[in-house]
């Protein structure tokens, strides 16, 4: 019952309401599951035929019951419904928005559904794009980093066409609809880190479109702000170490034998794994850095991306301007490492079918020809990596 996406173990206050909702329901059914069943199961084993003579004989006198009994039947099935409506309407009045004595404190979130990704914006929280000190609201993709024991809104948008956010133990399900201004309001009870998931058929890879949930305490919630509304990181070019591993990335058979590594799983507490992605790695290789940093130019990846201060100004993909602190990459589907980051930018359409990304590497040209230019080399990958694995 203590899966990742569980409505029966849940850790916020909607999903509480909503369970306890779905145990009225359950309990008053099986009450009558049991009243029924026994009835029905005395009726068989009473009146069942014990002889030849049983089987053959004419059917007793039909009677058209007794009005005590049905009305008696009536008022008891009215009552089970009265048992279940009153929680089920007072759970769909106090679920549907922000409490009103919470309102003002609400934490404002607008999340955009995208085929197939989501995209998470702060309009509270303005962040510099470029250096001269423009500003705009703060945006992440995939993971959405919340206050725990708070009330949040989340505003729910889609550019395309109908999402459903989920995040099961927070809250259920609201649909993401085209020119209809949604909304789901959660609050988690405690820091944590949650999975969640599109829940209306969008398309190929709709099974694929994931997110997480960073719930933290306010401390730490103000300085990943803080530190989330950085320009994107550069590392400053020094000698290349030459000591550094050489076989920090898979080969790409290994990939191959890997593609069943479609992981849900870490090898420690998830919100842990979190917290340690948000310090820069170890070994850093400015040149290879700095090598990625141009290819992300030479190879267009700046028209669909936006990373702040590194002039990629792109809107219709997710913003990478912190992509090394997150857990997953591709909506949450796969851990974020070297391997699984290469792999990702090496067939994009293998791991998420239909993406817009992998469309963009298959352009051909006027004469219907591959467009090499945007073609990648096992290097240009290894740097691309390095340089999306240092924006901390
Ligand atoms: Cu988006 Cu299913």
């Amino acid at each position: 019952m203590d899966g990742h996406q569980s409505t029966i173990v849940v850790e916020g206050t909607v999903a509480r309401e909503q369970l306890h909702v779905f145990y009225v329901t359950c309990w008053v059914s099986l009450v009558i599951f049991i009243i029924v069943g026994s009835v029905l199961a005395y009726a068989t084993f009473k009146f069942r035929a014990r002889s030849d003579a049983d089987e053959h004989a004419e059917p007793p006198p039909q009677g058209h019951g007794n009005p005590l009994i049905e009305l008696g039947l009536i008022g008891a099935s009215v009552l089970a419904l009265v048992v279940i409506a009153v929680p089920t309407l007072k759970a769909i009045w106090s679920t549907y928005d922000v409490p009103e004595a919470e309102k003002k404190d609400a934490y404002q979130i607008n999340a955009t559904g995208y085929q197939w990704w989501f995209k998470f914006e702060y309009p509270g929280e303005l962040a510099p794009i470029n250096s001269a000190g423009a500003k705009a609201p703060l945006v992440t993709g995939n993971e959405l980093v919340i206050p725990a024991g708070q009330a949040v809104r989340i505003n729910l948008r889609t550019v395309d066409v109908i999402h459903s956010f989920w995040l099961p133990k927070l809250a259920g399900k609201v649909d993401m609809i085209p020119n209809r201004a949604n909304a789901i309001y959660i609050r988690a009870d405690k820091p944590g880190y949650f999975w969640g998931q599109c829940a209306e058929y969008c398309g190929d890879s709709h099974a694929v479109m994931r997110f997480r949930v960073i719930a933290l305490e306010k401390k730490e919630f103000s300085e990943w702000l803080e530190q989330q509304s950085q320009l994107g990181r550069t590392v400053a070019t020094r000698a290349a170490d030459t000591n550094r591993p050489k076989a920090q990335f898979a080969s790409l058979r290994t990939f191959k034998q890997n593609e069943a590594g479609i992981t849900e799983k870490f090898d420690i507490n998830p919100l842990e794994a979190w917290r340690a992605k948000q310090a820069p790695e170890k070994n850093e290789d400015a040149e290879l850095i700095a090598k990625g940093k141009q290819l992300f130019t030479a190879k267009a990846c700046l028209a669909c991306h936006t990373i702040r201060g590194h002039d990629a100004p792109g809107v219709t993909a997710p913003d990478l301007t912190h992509i090394g602190a997150r857990t997953t990459i591709a909506a949450g589907l796969l851990e974020n490492n070297s391997e699984q980051l290469r792999r990702w930018i090496h067939n994009p359409g293998a791991v998420k079918p239909g993406n817009k990304m992998s469309l963009a590497y298959a352009r051909t040209g006027p004469d219907g020809k591959p467009i090499d230019g945007i073609k990648l080399t096992p290097d240009d990958e290894v740097a691309l990596v390095a340089y999306l694995e240092s924006l901390k």
